[in-house]
């Protein structure tokens, strides 16, 4: 692709992603900006998303995982009218866990996605069409947020706002978003954002990821006249921005937090009320209304008689086709597979036939870094965190970022006299492995132990109801983390998973298959990286099955080599 030039007057024609056609003042949206192409505009078009010939209805094409990428895409499969079969090897939902507890189901612990910036505007095509309603997620310092207690190095400072801290909490603030403006160009970025400007988002972008794609987190930090004190650093690191502290991304690319920054990833969050089971229950059970072929009201659960198939146990390339064989034993070629798990199950896991996919997009698959995370909930008897310490006039606890072992505490109340939620604890990385080894019991012992040094006179344990329940997702067998992020280096890796779903110039051999879920996004831990690339792969099964875009209504292939992400040198 050629790059144009900041400033140029001839910019090139972008069908599906005209320049500026909003204002300066439209909100931050999760507007590229690796591959700037408008996938919340595309779903909404009434041209719809593409057409297939109709000797292909009823097509049978195999969505390998029901997470959220498995169901979006096996819903706008279904749409089109072909016959998604969609296996699943544990529960429906991957990532998107909700887990009742034990003393009242009605309430649920949200092990994995439980915030989602309402940026999202791809995934919110979907939480909008489900009807499902939002509420203020309670990150730190939010406005939503009844206080945050900052504790670090030992001192606890109370807080609604970042004023409320001591004076080098203030500089720290100052400090990022200077770092922001003058290393970065988050002004040019955000208006280029706003506006879905596509050539000035890539020409600006596009030098970022050249200079900054060597570069960690920690080593932008520090290369920042701002953050000459390391003390500032390490308090950066600790309480961080948006959703609390990021040191734990310190080793990772910096390009991973530029783009939540510029795309308002990490502000505003809210979470789904019922929880994300909502989400993921809605879409398997959702009729597609208007669908090519499929009669009024088929879903995907009436299309797989309310069951996935079970785990894959191989992939094979067969003439016409790939064949997915099961745990159950049942073979079955397909015209097109799409696959959503960790790719690392495709080493681990699953029986995969090197030839489907290239030498290079395998070092990419063995090269995918992905972040741990931990976290424990408990179910109170009321949300007692909102009575007033008699002493201070305050509420007796608080939303807590600490620099000791739970991180980040986090508080649901759902109404004075109803059952209240804690997240005691939600880490990542070297801190979610100090609790990895431990169970339930000696994990709820070692945080609350913590909590008590924070909070001496709260008596939490005299609240609990029932058994707690935690996750560590770099120990689930079919996750082996909980969200990808590049490190240094690796956004070549990126560029090859992610653009695999354009397979034109591809052998026969290497066509089929199509990556798509957390690993091959831009935006791994956000469900509308997980979201956008199952579209990508939606658009190439219909590419793939001779049926195609509608022309007022380019799909993200169709762009593909005029917004395509930038490829670096070798
Ligand atoms: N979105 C997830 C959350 O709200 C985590 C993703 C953060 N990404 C990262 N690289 N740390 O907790």
């Amino acid at each position: 692709m050629s790059l144009t030039p900041l400033g140029s007057q001839e910019l090139p024609a972008m069908p599906a992603a005209r320049t500026a056609t909003r204002s300066t003042t439209a909100p931050l949206t999760m507007f590229g900006p690796d591959f700037p192409f408008p996938y919340d505009d595309w779903l909404r078009h009434p041209a719809g998303i593409g057409a297939l010939p109709e000797e292909r209805h009823g097509t049978p094409v195999a969505v390998v995982g029901g997470g959220i990428a498995g169901l979006v895409s096996a819903y706008e499969l279904m749409r089109l009218g072909l016959r998604p079969v969609l296996y699943e090897a544990g529960e429906l939902g991957g990532r998107m866990r909700a887990v009742p507890f034990q003393a009242d189901p009605g309430y649920v612990a949200e092990m994995g996605a439980m915030r989602f910036p309402v940026s999202a505007t791809t995934l919110f095509h979907y939480i909008d069409l489900l009807g499902l309603r939002t509420r203020p997620f309670p990150n730190p310092l939010s406005p939503h947020t009844s206080s945050t207690l900052v504790h670090l190095g030992g001192e606890r400072h109370l807080a609604r706002t970042v004023g409320d801290l001591p004076a080098v909490y203030q500089e720290v603030a100052d400090a990022w978003e200077k770092t922001l403006r003058e290393e970065a160009e988050l002004a040019v970025m955000e208006d280029a954002v706003r506006r879905r400007d596509v050539p000035l988002l890539k020409a600006v972008w596009n030098r970022m990821v050249r200079t900054l794609d060597d570069q960690s987190f920690h080593g932008f930090l520090a290369a920042s006249p701002h953050f000459r004190s390391f003390r500032h650093r390490e308090i950066f690191g600790q309480v961080g921005f948006g959703s609390g502290g990021w040191d734990t991304d310190f080793p990772n690319s910096v390009l991973e937090v530029l783009r939540v920054v510029f795309t308002a990833a990490d502000e505003e969050h809210v979470s789904i009320v019922g929880g994300t089971g909502r989400l993921v229950d809605g879409l398997w059970t959702l009729g597609a209304e208007g669908a090519a072929h499929w009669p009024a009201g088929t879903s995907l659960a009436s299309l797989h008689e309310g069951r996935p198939r079970p785990a894959v146990t191989a992939l094979r390339r067969a003439t016409g086709g790939i064949t997915v064989e099961d745990e159950q034993g049942s073979v079955e070629t397909y015209p097109a597979v799409v696959f959503t798990p960790h790719v690392w199950t495709l080493l681990n896991r699953i029986d995969c036939d090197p030839a489907l996919l290239s030498v290079p997009q395998w070092t990419a698959v063995e090269r995918t870094h992905y972040m741990g995370a931990s976290k424990m909930f408990v179910l109170t008897d009321r949300p007692f965190w909102l009575d007033r310490d008699p002493r201070t006039g305050q509420d007796l606890m608080s939303m807590t970022l600490t620099d000791r072992m739970p991180r980040g505490v986090y508080l649901f109340d759902d109404g004075p006299g109803r059952p209240g939620v804690i997240c005691l604890s939600y880490t990542w990385n070297d801190d979610s492995l100090k609790v990895a080894t431990l169970n339930d019991e000696q994990r709820l012992e070692r945080l609350l132990a913590e909590l008590h040094r924070i909070y001496p006179e709260v008596d939490i344990r005299q609240h609990i109801s029932g058994p707690p329940v935690s996750v560590t997702w770099e120990t689930e067998p079919l996750f082996m983390g909980a969200f990808k992020a590049n490190l240094p280096g690796q956004y070549r890796y990126q560029r090859r998973l992610f653009t695999q779903f354009v397979q034109h110039g591809l052998p026969a051999e290497q066509r089929g298959l199509f990556l798509a879920g957390d690993d091959v996004s831009w935006t791994a831990g956000f469900a509308e990286g997980a979201v956008t690339t199952a579209l990508n792969a939606v658009w190439g099964v219909v590419d793939a099955l001779g049926g195609t875009s509608h022309p007022a209504n380019p799909g993200p292939g169709d762009v593909f080599d005029e917004i395509a992400p930038i490829l670096l040198p070798e």
